[in-house]
C-alpha cells in the first residue's frame, strides 16, 4: 500500500488508493461491466478533524464515487472507505440531474450521430457528402432541460457538427447550421433530430492555428529570460506550500480543479478552502444550433478532469514546481495527470515606493507574487484559473478565458442578427460567461461576519459646511437571504469579512476585503431555463452558513436539473450568517460580443477578483522586502535600475 505516503487528511488520493477503491468495486457484486466511474474523489474529512489534525496523527481516508450504469441510466453515490478496505455505502440517487458527461460517451456520440439516416439527408442538403464523415467533427453539448416531455428522464446530449476540409483543419470555421442531434446516451440513438428546413451553407474558408498554417514568425521579438539562480523562493513538502509567510495546501477534484486549503499567513487562517464551484456560459441566439448552449462546464464536464497537462512545456516563466495529479479514468483506473498544477514567482512591477526630497530618502521595492494555476479546455474554449499570493497580503483569482468561440454559419449577403461577424459568411453568437469561486472563509478563526460597505455623499449641514464630506457606510449580513448581492461600481460597493471576536491594532475587528472588478449579472430572461439553471450568476455576492453539503453553487447534479438548485436553494432557510462559519461565494465574469480580433483564437480575456487585508495587520507587512535591485537590468545603452 501506499498509505504511507499520506500525511494530510486533504492529501488528493494517490495512485494507490485509486487503485484500492477499484478493487473494493471489483469485489462488489453490484458494480457491474456497464459501471462508468463519472467521479472518484477524497472525500474530505469534516473540517474539526482536519483542524484537530496534527504532524504524525493517523489520518482516516475515503473515497467518494458517483457511478453511471451506462446500460441502465443508473446513478449511485459510493463512500469507498479505505481505512476499512470496504464499501462503505451504496445509494441510487433518485434527485433531479445527472452526472458529468464522461470522455467515453464523447467517443460513442459522434459514432451514433454519423451512422443515422435522418442526420446523414439533412448534412446532405448542406453539401455534405459520405466522403465527409470521417472529417466531420461531432461535438457533444450538455443538453439543458427546456422541459420537453420526451427528453424527461433520459441521459441526453445535443451534438452539432463542423465540416473540417482535412485532419487539422479548424472545424469551428465550417458550422454545419440547421442540424442538432438530440442523443440519447443509454439508448444509444438518436432521439430527436432538428433540421431546419431552410439549409445555410457551410462557410468553407479556411481559418486555421496549427503551426504550418501560421503566418512567418516575427523576427524582431528578441529573447527574454526569467533566471533565479538561486532557486525559487518557495518550498513545497507533498501538497503543502510555504512561500514569504504564505502557507496552503495544494487540493485538486475532478469537478473544481485547483482547490487551495488552509491557507494562512504569517501563522494566522485567512480561507478555509477556496475553488471555482461551478461555471455557466449561456448563448443569446435563440437559433436552432445554439439557444439551448449553455455549459456548466465544472459540474456537467468538470475541469479538473479536463485539466491540460503541461507535459509539452508550461504556459509560464521562471523556475516552475509542477503538481502531478493522481485521477481516476472513466473506468475507475488510476492515471497520473501529469504536469497538471503549476506554480512559480512573477514580478509584479512596483510593491510600494516614495521618493522624499525632503530627507533625500529614495525607497522602493518591487511586488512579487506566488502563482498557482491550471489550464482547462473545455470543447472550444479554454480557461485559465490563476490563484496569487503577494507579498502584501492580497489573494487573487484570475480566469484567463481563451480558445476558440462558437461559430454560425450565416447566409451570403447576410449579417449576423445574434452577435457579430468574424469572417465571411461566419458569426459569433453572443454569450456570458459566469465563474463562481466559493470561498470558506476563515479569517483568523472559524467565527466570521461579512458586512457591506459603499461610499455615499453626506448632506450639506453642521458637520460638512464645505460639502466635501462623503461617508462609508457599514451593514452586517446576518442572514442568508439578506446577504445575495450585486456588486455597484458607483457607489464603490464592496464586502468585508472580518472575525469580531478579535481586535486589531486600531481596535476594529481584523478583516479582509472582497474587492470585486466590474462583471456583468445573468442577462437571460426571468423563467427562462438558463435563469432558472444558473440561479447564482443573478448576483454577485452570496453567503451561506457552512454547510458541508453545499458544495456546488448550481448544485450538486447541474447537468440536465430542472433548475433552482446550489445557492437559490441554500439560502432558503435563511440560515444565520453573523459571527459564525461561512462561506463566501463570488460570481463574476464577462459578456461576450464576439468580433473579427476573437478568430481564429481569441486573446486571453480576464475576469476575476481580489481578497485584500484590511485591517488584517498593523501596517505595510511588506516593509521588509529587500530593494534588491537587478544586476541583470539595464537601460539601453547604460546600467539603470528600473521600478
Ligand atoms: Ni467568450
Amino acid at each position: 500500500m501506499t498509505e504511507s505516503a499520506v500525511r494530510h487528511p486533504l492529501d488528493p488520493l494517490d495512485l494507490g488508493e485509486i487503485a484500492a477503491i477499484r478493487a473494493l468495486l471489483d469485489r462488489d457484486p453490484r458494480c457491474t461491466n456497464a459501471m462508468r466511474v463519472t467521479t472518484l474523489e477524497l472525500r474530505e474529512p469534516a473540517k474539526p478533524d482536519v483542524l484537530a489534525h496534527r504532524p504524525g496523527d493517523a489520518v482516516v481516508r475515503a473515497g467518494r464515487l458517483v457511478l453511471l450504469n451506462s446500460e441502465s441510466g443508473e446513478v449511485i453515490e459510493v463512500i469507498a472507505d479505505l481505512t476499512a478496505g470496504r464499501i462503505a455505502s451504496w445509494d441510487v440517487v433518485t434527485a433531479d440531474g445527472q452526472p458529468p458527461i464522461i470522455l467515453d460517451e464523447f467517443f460513442k456520440i459522434a459514432t451514433i450521430v454519423k451512422s443515422d439516416p435522418a442526420w446523414r439527408a439533412a448534412v446532405a442538403r448542406r453539401g455534405i457528402t459520405e466522403a465527409d464523415y470521417d472529417l466531420v467533427q461531432v461535438d457533444p453539448f450538455s443538453a439543458g432541460n427546456f422541459g420537453y416531455p420526451e427528453e424527461q428522464g433520459r441521459r441526453l446530449v445535443r451534438a452539432v457538427a463542423y465540416w473540417r476540409g482535412g485532419p487539422k483543419d479548424n472545424g469551428y470555421a465550417h458550422p454545419i447550421e440547421g442540424v442538432v442531434a438530440v442523443v440519447d446516451l443509454i439508448g444509444g440513438r438518436i432521439l430527436t433530430l432538428v433540421d431546419d428546413p431552410v439549409a445555410i451553407p457551410i462557410p468553407r474558408k479556411p481559418r486555421n492555428y496549427h503551426r504550418e498554417a501560421l503566418p512567418p514568425p516575427r523576427t524582431d521579438l528578441k529573447k527574454l529570460h526569467i533566471t533565479q539562480p538561486d532557486g525559487p523562493s518557495f518550498s513545497v513538502d507533498g501538497w503543502n506550500v510555504t512561500w514569504q509567510g504564505w502557507t496552503f495546501r495544494v487540493g485538486f477534484t475532478p469537478r473544481e480543479g485547483l482547490v487551495l486549503h488552509n491557507l494562512s499567513i504569517a501563522g494566522r487562517s485567512v480561507i478555509y478552502r477556496a475553488s471555482i464551484s461551478e461555471m455557466v456560459v449561456p448563448y443569446a441566439d435563440p437559433t436552432t444550433n445554439h439557444y439551448w448552449k449553455n455549459a456548466f462546464d465544472a459540474g456537467e464536464y468538470g475541469l479538473g478532469k479536463l485539466a491540460n497537462q503541461l507535459e509539452l512545456g508550461c504556459d509560464c516563466l521562471g523556475l516552475i514546481h509542477y503538481f502531478d495529479i493522481p485521477a481516476a479514468d472513466d473506468f475507475g483506473q488510476p492515471t497520473l495527470m501529469k504536469n497538471a498544477v503549476c506554480m512559480h514567482e512573477e514580478d509584479y512591477g512596483v510593491l510600494w515606493k516614495h521618493n522624499e526630497f525632503r530627507t533625500d530618502t529614495f525607497e522602493t521595492r518591487r511586488s512579487r507574487r506566488l502563482v498557482i494555476s491550471f489550464f482547462a479546455t473545455v470543447g472550444n474554449y479554454d480557461y485559465g484559473f490563476y490563484w496569487y499570493l503577494y507579498l502584501d497580503g492580497t489573494i487573487q483569482l484570475e480566469a484567463k478565458l481563451t480558445g476558440i468561440i462558437q461559430t454560425a454559419a450565416v447566409a451570403p449577403g447576410e449579417a449576423y442578427r445574434w452577435g457579430g461577424m468574424v469572417d465571411e459568411n461566419l458569426g459569433g453568437p453572443t454569450h456570458q460567461h459566469f465563474f463562481n469561486a466559493r470561498l470558506h472563509m476563515m479569517v483568523d478563526g472559524e467565527a466570521n461576519t461579512v458586512t457591506e460597505h459603499e461610499f455615499l455623499p453626506r448632506p450639506w449641514g453642521a458637520d460638512n459646511p464645505h460639502g466635501n464630506v462623503f461617508d462609508t457606510t457599514s451593514r452586517v449580513l446576518s442572514r442568508e437571504r439578506d446577504a445575495a448581492r450585486e456588486a455597484d461600481g458607483r457607489t464603490g460597493r464592496y464586502w468585508k469579512i472580518s472575525n469580531t471576536n478579535v481586535v486589531n491594532s486600531v481596535g476594529k475587528a481584523p478583516a479582509y476585503k472582497l474587492a470585486v472588478t466590474a462583471s456583468p449579472l445573468l442577462l437571460a430572461q426571468v423563467g427562462s431555463a438558463v435563469h432558472r439553471r444558473a440561479g447564482f450568476a443573478t448576483k454577485h455576492v452570496w453567503v451561506t452558513a457552512y454547510d458541508p453539503a453545499e458544495r456546488f453553487a448550481a448544485g450538486e447534479y447541474p447537468n440536465q436539473h430542472a433548475g433552482g438548485a446550489g445557492l437559490p436553494a441554500y439560502i432558503a432557510d435563511n440560515a444565520n450568517i453573523e459571527n459564525t462559519d461561512i462561506v463566501v461565494w463570488h460570481s463574476f465574469g464577462h459578456t461576450h460580443v464576439c468580433k473579427p480580433e476573437d478568430f481564429p483564437i481569441m486573446p486571453v480575456e480576464y475576469a476575476g477578483f481580489m481578497l485584500k487585508p484590511n485591517g488584517f495587520f498593523a501596517g505595510n507587512i511588506a516593509m521588509d522586502v529587500p530593494a534588491d535591485t537587478d544586476p541583470a537590468s539595464a537601460q539601453h545603452g547604460a546600467s539603470c535600475c528600473c521600478d
